[in-house]
């Protein structure tokens, strides 16, 4: 047994790594300030957490947060590339100086590794069919940036401070807790909620845009892998399924799993947004013995069936 913090606790992937953490026994403390998080996602799970809710730009807030902490989860992030094109002031300031003052804070105590969630933005647009570690980052949205300067941030405290770091780089994330309300919304929460409200979905471009689309069930696993993995420590490692599809594939299988028919509107693509993304997820499986648990059509089908007995309140 040990000790975890999990960092945007009540975030979407944050909140899924609570959930297993918890139905293993582990001890778990969450910090968030519920800036994109919700409490409905800790629902059931108070009882068996430490909650502080705090903003981790704090130090006070990241000390008192790492006090007696084995590992760190560190989701905690304002996501959404989108959302940094519109603040680009604020994205950076939740994603690079809160990482900052955590890993200071992390220095100073006995945490014994960081598991830093990045994004597979960084990579930009490569030509190249599949995004491999060593490839020179690109980033084109200032929540690239932000989220490569806490790469930066993290190998340098393993190098200069020795405090062990993994980066683990997601690919389009999507499962349960995905919230599909906002304007900031991922494209599987928007997709399934509107088809399965009969109404079309909006697709930005043309469609045959593709990304490696990855059920959060196996970035829980890999930070778990990561936290205790005797390899990897101060790299960076891709989390997907080494797959892509497109939006068209999506819609496609969407439509085939809730028994509809319903065809999208086109708009405008949106800036920031790269073209194709699939991981080569090689890296992943030799260091941190990595598997795909749950492929995308299966982690699709589970997560469509959350969204339905979620019922009106996803509209
Ligand atoms: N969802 C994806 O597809 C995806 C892909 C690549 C990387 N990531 C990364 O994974 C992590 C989790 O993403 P998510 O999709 O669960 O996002 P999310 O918005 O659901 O969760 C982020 C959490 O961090 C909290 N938070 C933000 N700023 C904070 C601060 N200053 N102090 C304390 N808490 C703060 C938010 O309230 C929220 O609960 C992020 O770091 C994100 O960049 C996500």
């Amino acid at each position: 047994m040990a000790n975890y913090l999990v960092t945007g606790g009540a975030g979407f992937i944050g909140s899924n790594l609570v959930k297993y953490l918890c139905e293993q026994g582990e001890w778990v403390r969450v910090v968030d300030n519920f800036a994109t998080g919700k409490r409905e996602n800790l629902a059931g799970l108070e009882k068996g957490i430490e909650l502080i809710e705090s903003d981790l730009r704090d130090p006070d807030t990241a000390r008192r947060a790492v006090a007696d902490i084995d590992y760190v989860l560190h989701q905690a992030a304002i996501p959404s590339v989108q959302r940094s094109v519109e603040d680009p002031l604020r994205s950076n300031e939740a994603n690079i100086t809160a990482t900052l003052v955590l890993l200071e804070a992390c220095r100073g105590a006995k945490v014994r590794r960081l598991v830093y969630a990045a994004s597979s933005s960084v990579y930009g647009d490569q030509p190249a069919d599949s995004k491999v570690e060593t490839m020179t980052p690109s980033p084109q949205s200032p929540y690239a940036i932000t989220k490569l300067t806490g790469e930066y941030y993290c190998k340098v405290y393993y190098h200069c401070y020795g405090l062990e770091t993994i980066v683990l780089r997601y690919f389009n994330v999507f499962g349960p807790n995905q919230d599909p309300t906002s304007q900031y919304s991922a494209v599987i929460p928007l997709f399934i909620t509107a088809i399965l409200n009969d109404q079309q979905p909006t697709v930005y471009g043309d469609g045959h845009q593709t990304r490696d689309f990855t059920y959060v069930e196996n970035n829980v696993r890999a930070n778990l892998l990561a936290a205790t993995a005797n390899k990897g420590l101060g790299q960076v490692i891709n989390i997907a399924c080494g797959t892509s599809y497109s939006l068209h594939d999506l819609l496609r299988i969407i439509n085939s799993v809730t028994g509809k028919q319903i065809a999208p509107i086109y708009a405008a693509p949106r800036k920031g947004d790269v073209r194709h993304s699939r991981a080569d997820i090689s890296r992943a499986q030799e260091l941190l013995a990595y598997r795909v648990e749950v492929p995308f059509e299966e982690g699709l089908r589970r997560t469509i069936e959350w969204y339905k007995t979620k019922g009106a309140n996803t509209a």
